[in-house]
Formats: C-alpha cells, structure tokens, sequence
C-alpha cells in the first residue's frame, strides 16, 4: 500500500508540478542511478562484489554531501526488480549489503535527522529484509532532515500497474468514475506520492538511459549523465551534476522565463 501521510518537509512539499522557486539553484529532489559497480570492480580484477561493497561506501558519501549541500530529498536506485535475473551469488550479496548498511548506519542515519523511506513492491522480498526497511522508516519517521528514498526492489512500470490495479479496482466496484481518473489521481497512487518529482536525476558510468526508474516521476527532471563508476562517485561529483543542473533552463512545457521565447 502507499504511504500517505501528511508531508514532513515543507520544502518538497509543494504540488508536485510547481516550479522551483526563482533563485533556488540547489535542486530538492535529486535522484541518482548508481550504475558501474561491477565495471569498476573489474578495471581492477576483483570480484563483481567488491564493486558492490565501493559502492555502499561511496553511498554514504553521497548521503552525508546531500545534507549538507540542502537537497531536500536523494533517491537512490538500489536494487531494480530486473535486478533479479542476475546470478543468485550476485542478488544474495546485495541482499546481504542491504542489510548491512540499515544495521551499521540506521543509528548515524537517524542521528542525523535523516527520514528513510522506501519505494519499491515489497511484498516478494525475504520477511527479514521487508522488516528492516520498515524498522528503517518507523526509526526514522519524525525527522525533518534530508529524505532518503531507497527505491528497492524498484520498477517505474510496476510502481505504475500497481497504482493503476488499485484505481481499476475502485472503478469496477463503482467508488470511482472512470472521468475522475486524471494525472494527479495516478501521482496519488504511485509509492510516495506526497514527495516532488525529481529535480535532477543522475546516472553514473557514462550509460545514457532511465532503465525503468521513476518513469512517471521524471517527465520533466533534468537529466545528467557522468563516466564516473559509482564506486568514485563522492561530494565533488554530486557537485559538478549540481552544478551542471544550474546551468539548464527548466521550462516545463512553457516558454522561457526572461526571453518569452
Ligand atoms: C549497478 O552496478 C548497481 C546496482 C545493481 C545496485 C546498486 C547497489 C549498490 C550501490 C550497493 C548496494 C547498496 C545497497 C544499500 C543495497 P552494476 O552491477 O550494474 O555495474 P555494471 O553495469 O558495471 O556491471
């Protein structure tokens, strides 16, 4: 079921089209996918593995320079529910670094304000790990400080038929009319539907395409694509995408803000 509760952060808030307030060049909503894990770990010889671990290390990094730099909300492509066409060895080690890293750094997390929330269909992952999500978000769900979203077990098109399973299933039973489903009764159904879409979505190891992340979500979020294995990803690269997002004029649709053109 979606969560829907009463927005925490004021500042991701605002109805979800709204546009960036004028001036307001840190984005509020980053979303990244963490991509070159296993070509990382193979430049240097080593097991698929070692990439994965890198990559829960440069993960905090990127957690802790979100904060600081004010983004409201970072949300992380952690395991994708294509994921589990990957050897079973491979799915297990993430599984098992999933674990690891809510047991080891739930404390720092909530220690920190950080509010954890999780985006994904949960309902075939092992008992243990669903309730280590939910211990997560329960720990975590009076803080005000940056939302971490882990999109796990993560696809946009399923995040999308499983919203339009429950308005179809109100449609047939005669609680909805077929005309009152529009754009922002679908948003109210997808797994957060209270957060912004993503202001700036990034994709780490020079791959150029979304690959079913936040399909509906990103309509209009600018895309920044960097050569930078994740395992290298840290503060100075979050910056320069940062950087890169300031640079592009954000339309949505309309004309440009000082030209009219
Ligand atoms: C892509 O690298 C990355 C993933 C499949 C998942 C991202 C996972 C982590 C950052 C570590 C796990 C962290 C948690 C909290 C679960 P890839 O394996 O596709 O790299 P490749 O394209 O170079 O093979």
């Amino acid at each position: 079921m979606p969560e829907v509760q009463a927005p925490k952060i004021a500042a991701i808030a605002e109805p979800k089209r709204a546009v960036p307030a004028a001036g307001s060049d840190v984005p509020r909503h980053v979303a990244i996918i963490m991509d070159g894990n296993g070509r990382w770990a193979a430049a240097r010889g080593l097991p698929r593995v070692e990439g994965h671990r890198r990559g829960v290390e440069a993960l905090r990094k990127t957690v802790r320079a979100a904060g600081d730099m004010g983004i409201a909300c970072l949300t992380l492509f952690s395991f994708s529910s294509e994921n589990w066409q990957r050897p079973a060895s491979e799915v297990r080690d993430l599984m098992g670094l999933l674990r690891r890293f809510i047991r080891n750094d739930l404390a720092e997390l909530h220690g920190n304000n950080v509010r954890v929330r999780v985006i994904g269909e949960r309902v075939d992952l092992d008992p243990g790990i669903r309730r280590l999500l939910e211990e997560a978000e329960d720990l975590t769900r009076a803080n005000d400080g940056l939302v971490l979203m882990v999109a796990f077990n993560y696809g946009g098109r399923d995040e999308i038929a499983r919203a339009v399973r429950r308005i179809a299933a109100d449609v047939a039973s005669g609680a909805l009319k077929p005309e009152a489903v529009t754009e922002a009764l679908i948003g109210q159904h997808l797994d957060a539907p209270d957060l912004a879409d993503p202001d700036l979505i990034i994709r780490t190891s020079g791959e150029q395409r979304l690959s079913n992340f936040l399909l509906w979500q990103s309509a209009y979020s600018e895309l920044v694509f960097t050569p930078v294995y994740w395992p290298d990803f840290d503060r100075v690269t979050l910056e320069q995408a940062v950087e890169e997002y300031r640079r592009r004029e954000r339309r949505f649709g309309g004309l440009a803000a000082k030209t009219g053109s």
